[in-house]
């Protein structure tokens, strides 16, 4: 018997996903791949150079960061080196709260969906909208919103406030391949 979990059971579905890979399915793959994996990051570079341009201050922070930590491993830069860097995740995590690339998410629930806590029902095929860049600029959360300051994602700031009043890579199941 071909249960779900068999192995012919996934075979046959990957047969069936690949014999269906093609046309606008297939297109769509690479489009993904260049809105939300090219685009996204040259947008989020040019807003992190226009941002330091505008404090200085700020740009030297981050300089000595980068050459503190291609010091330590004789002149060159390392993924780990580039992980250990504190400083350039908080500007990087406040570049994309401010000029999130993807300031919506979507869904459409492939099933009637109550709320928890609530007699609310999503129908199933409706069309759902997260407005993230109303939650990233919500001063009750990020007081002065407009205002470029990487101290929000210290480590002792980015644990108080809710996570879900951050969600530039998306969140759940359909969450961004490339965070
Ligand atoms: C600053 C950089 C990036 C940002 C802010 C970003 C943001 C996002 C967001 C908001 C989503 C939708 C998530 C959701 O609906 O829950 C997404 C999806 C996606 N991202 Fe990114 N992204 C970035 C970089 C990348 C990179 C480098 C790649 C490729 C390696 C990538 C590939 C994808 C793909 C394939 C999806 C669709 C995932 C799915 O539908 O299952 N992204 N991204």
């Amino acid at each position: 018997m071909h249960t779900k979990n068999s192995t012919y059971y996934n075979l046959h579905q990957f047969k069936i996903f690949f014999a269906d890979f093609k046309g606008d399915i297939l297109v769509a793959q690479a489009a993904i791949f260049f809105t939300a994996g090219f685009e996204a990051n040259a947008a989020t570079i040019a807003f992190i150079l226009y941002e330091l341009a505008m404090q200085p201050h700020l740009q030297t922070r981050l300089r000595e960061e980068v050459l503190d930590a291609m010091d330590k491993n004789e002149g060159t830069l390392t993924y780990d080196g580039v992980r250990d860097m504190e400083y350039l995740h908080m500007v990087v995590s406040e570049v994309v709260r401010k000029y999130p690339p993807m300031p919506i998410l979507d869904r459409v629930p492939n099933r009637d969906y109550v709320i928890p806590g609530t007699n609310i029902t999503i129908e199933k095929g409706t069309a759902v909208y997260v407005p993230l860049l109303g939650l990233h600029m919500d001063p009750a959360v990020y007081p002065g919103p407009e205002h470029f300051d990487p101290e929000r994602f210290s480590e002792k700031n980015r644990t108080t406030r809710h996570p879900f009043m951050y969600l530039p890579f998306g969140e759940g199941p359909k969450n961004c391949i490339g965070t």
